[in-house]
């Protein structure tokens, strides 16, 4: 028998996604991003993103469904994103997801959010490793995940104590007058600078660390260390050398996923590793990882960067493994919930 035709929606952040995806085969990949109307306050408006939402939905599932050759009757079930994320905009999305599921009589699952973000990879890869060691590096979270199956085996081994990487690299590209989102702007930025050039803290790195933080993270204070140089410069009254401030940070930033991350496949003794979320878009971090991977003898698997960031095709993604695997589908009534732990695959 054909495998089911999973339509994925995803709304928790500031795109609109949706994906339509037929066992590990994608059919379907439309995104719609509100990303430009929260650029001038620096950061993701809830309200404005929510709104984008209720507008942007309909197109947008339109357009997957022209690209996918599909009736809306042929989809044989929805998934959406049940959290973690924005309240409002995830609101937007199961509704959306609800009325279509109610309307076409199909089942739905509500799923989370950060386990979508590392089952994407299927789509390009095939097949995920099991277990596996995954990293997810977005503007919401920082965590190390042992997966021994993507459908009811994630677990945490660490997460960011303060700010997450993402988070960072917007906070120090407004730092920089840098445009918002500040990840490819500092990424881009760097391509000039030497990584090299200010020595910028490793947070949780040390000896110390190892007993209570060993896989944890920390970006906060690597922000305040940069927000210190810009200032200390700025009062001497010099030019701001922005390529070698971008670099610097970048590679700190790299530097300490890196290290938490194969120290987790050391650790756990595991040879497979995957990285997921809009941060796995950075090219610095996409040279490291191969780099070390090479190194250590772990093979490593990281989504095109289109995929990496925010979209709908994750989200049928996995709505497509649970359904493969024979998991009971959600009833209409669930809620989402905005702090979502990653233990919970489905709501
Ligand atoms: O996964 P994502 O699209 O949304 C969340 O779930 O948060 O990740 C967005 C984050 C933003 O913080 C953005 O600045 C960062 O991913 N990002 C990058 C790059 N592209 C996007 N960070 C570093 N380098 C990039 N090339
Ligand atoms: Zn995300």
């Amino acid at each position: 028998m054909a495998d089911p035709i999973i339509l994925g929606i995803e709304s928790s952040c500031d795109e609109t996604g949706i994906g339509i995806v037929q066992g590990t085969t994608l059919l379907a990949h439309q995104v719609a991003t509100s990303v430009d109307e929260h650029a001038r306050f620096g950061g993701v408006v809830p309200e404005i993103a929510s709104r984008a939402h209720l507008e942007s939905f309909v197109p947008t599932l339109e357009r997957a469904l022209a690209e996918s050759n599909l009736d809306a009757s042929e989809i044989d079930a929805i998934a959406v994103t049940g959290g973690p994320g924005l309240i409002g905009a995830l609101l937007v999305g199961s509704s959306g997801a609800k009325a279509l599921a109610w309307s076409l009589d199909k089942p739905i699952y509500a799923v989370n959010h950060l386990v979508a973000h590392v089952t994407v990879d299927e789509l390009e890869h095939g097949p995920l490793p099991e277990p596996m060691i995954a990293l997810l590096v977005s503007g919401g979270h920082t965590s190390l995940m042992r997966v021994g199956n993507v459908v009811d085996d994630v677990e945490t081994v660490g997460t960011t104590l303060d700010d997450a990487v993402g988070e960072a690299f917007d906070k120090v590209a407004r730092l920089l007058d840098l445009p918002f989102p500040g990840g490819p702007s500092i990424d881009r930025a760097a391509q000039d600078g030497d990584p090299n050039a200010i020595a910028f803290p490793r947070a949780l790195t040390a000896a110390k660390d190892q007993v209570s933080h060993r896989f944890d993270f920390s970006f906060s204070g690597l922000k305040t260390a940069v927000a210190r140089w810009v200032e200390d410069r700025q009062r001497q009254g010099l030019d701001l050398p922005v390529a070698d401030i971008a670099a610097s940070f970048q590679q700190a930033a790299v530097d300490v996923l890196m290290i938490k991350t194969f120290d987790a496949c050391e650790h756990y003794g595991i040879r497979d590793l995957q990285i997921g979320g809009g941060v796995a878009a950075n090219s610095a971090l996409r040279a490291s990882v191969e780099e070390r991977a090479a190194e250590a003898g772990v093979s490593v698997r990281v989504p095109s960067p289109h995929l990496c960031t925010d979209n709908g095709a994750m989200v049928a993604a996995l709505g497509s493994k649970l359904a493969r695997s024979g998991k009971p589908a959600n009833s209409l009534d669930f809620a989402v919930r905005s702090s979502l732990p990653v233990s919970r695959v489905v709501l």
